[in-house]
């Protein structure tokens, strides 16, 4: 046997429910927030993530999955969605057509890290972005909209976090209060901080190794250095939270492993993941669209980890439907009727099942009752002499015989009376 790749996992069919269950869901709160879908490739151009993403960041560093193609280019599996989305953005002038550019992309990313409980090597997002919006009521729809999906989910409690990084003006000075704090401790920071000093000292708030922790709690924070204009965007994304009437805090290590964001950054996160504990987690990208070429716009998105949200999902007791039908053939003349039969009832709407191995009546009922068929159709010589069919009822052993030319009408009516709808 040949094992799947360390850190890939395969959804299998029991689980799948679930997933569309997120999706869907998903899929629903986007569309009532007017996003519409876009879809993107998986291999893209090295370059867009050393780009877009960022040199410094852990992503380019050491997670990417990039090979020489034949054509001697070098190609990256998507580690995250928002450069792909900013190019498709910029490449088909995506601003001429949509009015206001609201983007969701579902699909799988792929990131060279240490696979543990909810953080994978193939993981999927969703993901969502908002190109040439300033206003601060943005990021509070988007935070409100990412609030939500975990609500409609029943995925609770919910930790909602929020923090200002600055913009270009603000943000040096801030680097720069950084350094000097840490003059004097450079020496006793982990190696990948040390190298963080060096490219961007922002990124020292977000290390998790335990022996920098007492050092980090000792920096000073973004917001007390930011800028007039960042200032006011941040208090107006907090009285719009207010009014939404969403609690969150104030997270000064919020800073985010992307090196785009501007302002704005927030995450979601769930006490019952364990270590990894982020649902979701975006922020404000104001300089991004203009870097991978585009016009000067602000950006805005997040993405969710569907493996996440399917891991925190309560109870996951969503029901596995069973067939509507199962057609029990006796005999190979009753066989052979069956399969026009089964045909017309499929194309009538209805899901249906029939076993293939000639088996006894008596394993046949069997089979429809593992997979919980609402009715099972039985059809034998008797019926066919008659041109009749008996139908049985599996859940309480009811049976009845009707002509063969009323089972379609019958069993469609039928599942209707109990709330059935077209698959
Ligand atoms: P990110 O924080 O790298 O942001 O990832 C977003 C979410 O993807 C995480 O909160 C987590 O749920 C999930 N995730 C990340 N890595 C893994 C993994 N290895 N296994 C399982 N789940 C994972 C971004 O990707 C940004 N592009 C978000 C964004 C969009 N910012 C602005 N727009």
């Amino acid at each position: 046997m040949i094992p799947a790749v360390k850190g890939t996992r395969d959804i299998l069919p029991r689980e799948v429910s679930y997933w569309q269950h997120v999706e869907n869901t998903a899929r629903s709160v986007c569309e009532r927030y007017g996003y519409v879908e876009l879809r993107t490739p998986l291999i893209e151009r090295e370059e867009l993530f050393t780009k877009g993403t960022g040199v410094s960041t852990d992503i380019v560093q050491k997670e990417m999955y990039t090979f020489i193609d034949k054509g001697s280019e070098r190609v990256t599996l998507r580690p995250e969605a928002t450069p792909g989305m900013v190019r498709a953005f910029v490449e088909h002038g995506l601003e001429q057509t949509l009015v206001i550019p609201k983007l969701y992309c579902l699909g799988p990313m792929f990131r060279y890290e240490r696979p543990q409980k909810g953080r994978y090597r193939q993981f999927h997002q969703l993901n969502v972005e908002v190109f040439g919006v300033k206003d601060p009521a943005i990021d509070a729809e988007l935070i409100e909209m990412a609030s939500r999906l975990i609500q409609e989910l029943g995925i609770e409690p919910a930790d909602l976090i929020i923090n200002s990084v600055g913009c270009p003006t603000c943000r040096p000075v801030f680097s720069k209060a950084l350094m000097v704090a840490l003059r004097d401790d450079v020496e006793n920071l982990c190696g990948d901080c040390q190298r963080r000093m060096q490219t961007n000292p922002l990124r020292i708030l977000d290390c998790k190794n335990p022996s920098d922790q007492t050092i980090i709690d000792r920096l000073p924070h973004p917001v007390d250095f930011l800028c007039g204009a960042c200032l006011e965007h941040f208090e107006a994304v907090k009285h719009c939270l207010h009014t939404y009437d969403l609690s969150y805090r104030v997270s000064h290590r919020l800073v985010r492993g992307l090196d785009y964001y501007t302002r704005t950054t927030f995450e979601i996160l769930n006490s019952s993941l364990g270590a990894q504990n982020a649902l979701l987690g975006g922020g404000r990208y104001d300089g991004l669209i203009k870097l991978l070429g585009g016009p000067s716009r602000a950006g805005i998105g997040f993405a969710a980890g569907l493996e996440r949200l399917v891991l925190a999902l309560p109870g996951k007791e969503i029901d596995v439907e069973g067939p509507d039908v199962f057609v029990v053939a006796i005999g190979d003349e009753a066989r052979e009727a069956t399969l026009v039969l089964v045909r017309d009832l499929r194309q009538a709407g209805l899901r249906v099942q029939i076993d293939y191995d000639g088996r006894t009546v008596k394993s046949q009922m069997k089979r429809a009752d593992r997979l919980r068929a609402r009715k099972a159709v039985i059809l034998g010589s008797d019926e066919l002499a008659r041109n009749e069919v008996r139908i049985r009822d599996m859940t309480n052993g009811d049976q009845f015989s009707i002509p063969r030319e009323q089972v379609i009408k019958a069993l469609c009516e039928s599942r209707e009376s109990v709330g059935g709808t077209d698959s």
